[in-house]
């Protein structure tokens, strides 16, 4: 079954002013008929929007997470301008987005503190949402399964399970264009993720049943999203900008149900 239940998470990016948040989550916490869909929806705001999204989503079923977390597992400490595991989830967060190409390139992350930063998330029962994609050079010279593989198995911790670790597959070329990868593209790369993860999985960790899910992210709109999503492997989407656009990002969720019917 690779279509039990899928997952589609918003992720605002630096995007959101207090009163657009409010707007927009009240908008989707009333529209979401979540009853109705076996696709969990999670959305991920700013931490400064964190709390107030919190209060918006409550009773609709709709989860909260956050985009980043700190490379530590203390709940707190000297360490000005950061935000641990602890906080996010004493905010009501059950996900964190970890390692999106947006901070392994402007922040300078690499695998190994996204492992760190996995690991904390765990430790405070927080999902996590390990990013992976390649650059367009590293697919025209032919490097994709090498360089997903690379960071697969230096970005996912000990820690990891199926249930409380999601990889979402990202070429960073389709983020943000408004071109997505082809649905050949995503197939050849998330039959590779899926076919080999248990030899990504460090320690042994055996992905019982082929749970850990495998989102796909990149340019998902909702005209692309039914056919992105029907994708044998895809568990899911993780979404930029159309997250910020109520109508689109219930038109993705709508195409989850549309499958499933
Ligand atoms: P996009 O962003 O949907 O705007 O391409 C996806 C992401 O960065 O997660």
């Amino acid at each position: 079954m690779t279509h039990s239940k899928y997952l589609v998470v918003g992720n605002w990016k630096m995007f959101g002013t207090y009163e657009s948040s409010a707007t927009l989550s009240r908008h989707l916490a009333s529209h979401i008929k979540m009853a109705e869909s076996k696709c969990e929806v999670v959305i991920c705001p700013p931490f400064t929007l964190l709390s107030n999204v919190a209060g918006n989503l409550a009773g609709s079923g709709i989860k909260l997470g956050a985009q980043n977390c700190a490379e530590t597992i203390k709940a707190e400490g000297a360490f000005t301008g950061e935000v641990s595991a602890a906080m996010l989830e004493d905010v009501g967060c059950e996900y964190v987005i970890l390692g999106h190409s947006e901070r392994r390139t402007a922040m300078h992350e690499t695998n190994k503190t996204v492992a760190i930063k996995a690991e904390a998330a765990h430790s405070r029962n927080l999902k996590a949402i390990i990013c992976i994609g390649e650059t367009l050079d590293e697919r025209k010279s032919g490097k994709v399964y090498e360089v997903l593989a690379a960071q697969l198995r230096d970005s996912i911790p000990y820690t990891a399970n199926e249930e409380n670790t999601i990889i979402a597959y990202e070429p960073v070329w389709a983020i943000g264009t408004g071109e997505s990868a082809t649905t050949e593209q995503i197939r050849e790369v998330h039959e590779f993720l899926r076919n080999n993860m248990k030899s990504f999985l460090p320690n042994g960790i055996t992905e019982i049943e082929n749970k850990i899910k495998i989102l796909y992210g990149g340019s998902v709109k909702s005209t692309n999203a039914q056919d992105i999503l029907a994708i044998k492997d895809v568990d899911g989407a993780l979404v930029g900008s159309a997250s910020l656009n109520a109508d689109e990002f219930l038109g993705i969720i709508s195409a989850t149900k549309k499958l499933q019917d």
